[in-house]
């Protein structure tokens, strides 16, 4: 591996979701994605734990060689980013700021639906970011704790898919949101059921090409910063590069999180490298 990949952390799989744009944005450059689940799930865990994991994570993938990391977690992002730009000295791009401005062009009459971990609905982070970028915007909120476990387990429809999602996806119906965000990663997995359940009417987006258009953005900033100052050397993003390999790394069962990642990728993932937890 490359000494300048690109960093990518999540609790489990979610961030996957973001991985797979990351790599379709930029192919031939090398990832390093970290899954922590020896603490998933990350939803309902008190906020300084998600700083202090994130943290930790993102010295791991710093040490290992990442000159930028994206933060593919909203509850990482919703809780840890301002503490993680503050301390570590790579570029940080998290979920929160592009899955708002993509859910603010997604909608047409501004009521707006966020499914999303109970954390990152109490830290109100999505509310605030669609407020900014769209005035008079009606943000409903919904917490969908069920969901993580389900993708988890690779269980992405199914009788306790469907009464978990009619269960979340009602109230956000009644509130005639036109759009809805999916404010937590593991939930595109779930794409098919949930269009099956809102019907076509409703625009679903998914922050993760925003997050890779965000990362690739970053890479070119830096590269021409080096244009203009050539010294920036080893560790800095513009330094990313490499053959496009990605590399799985795991703080729970390495196993476990290969058999379910290479099934929700469709990848062939040779070998998944055990993490201590941080
Ligand atoms: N996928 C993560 C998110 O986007 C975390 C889910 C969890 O661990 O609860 O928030």
């Amino acid at each position: 591996m490359d000494s300048t990949s690109i960093g990518v952390f999540d609790s489990g799989v979610g961030g996957l979701t973001v991985l797979k744009a990351i790599r379709e944005a930029l192919p031939a450059h090398d990832i390093i994605y970290y899954a922590d689940t020896a603490h998933l799930p990350y939803g309902d865990r008190a906020p300084d734990e998600i700083v202090r994991f994130a943290t930790g994570i993102s010295q791991y993938l710093m040490e290992r060689g990442a000159a930028i990391v994206a933060v593919a977690c909203n509850t990482s992002s919703a809780l840890a980013l301002q503490a993680l730009r503050q301390r570590l000295s790579v570029p940080f791009v998290g979920m929160i700021d592009c899955g708002a401005s993509a859910v603010a062009r997604a909608s047409a009459s501004g009521r707006i639906g966020v499914m999303a971990t109970v954390n990152t609905v109490r830290s109100r982070a999505y509310t605030e970011a669609i407020a900014g970028r769209r005035p008079g915007a009606v943000v409903v909120q919904q917490a969908c704790p069920e969901l993580v476990p389900l993708v988890e387990r690779g269980e992405l429809d199914g009788a306790r898919v469907r009464r978990a999602l009619r269960e979340y996806l009602g109230p956000l119906m009644e509130a005639e949101v036109d759009s809805i965000l999916y404010g937590c990663t593991h939930y595109p997995f779930l794409h098919t059921a949930v269009r099956e359940e809102v019907g076509l009417g409703v625009a679903l987006v998914d922050p993760a090409r925003e997050v890779a258009r965000e990362v690739a953005r970053e890479v070119t900033r830096a590269v021409d910063e080096a244009e203009v100052a050539p010294s920036a050397g080893k560790g800095a993003p513009g330094r990313c590069g490499g053959a496009g390999a990605v590399e799985f790394v795991c703080s729970g069962d390495p196993a476990q999180f290969r058999a379910i990642a290479a099934e929700l990728l469709g990848w062939d993932i040779p070998e998944v490298e055990p993490a201590e937890p941080v």
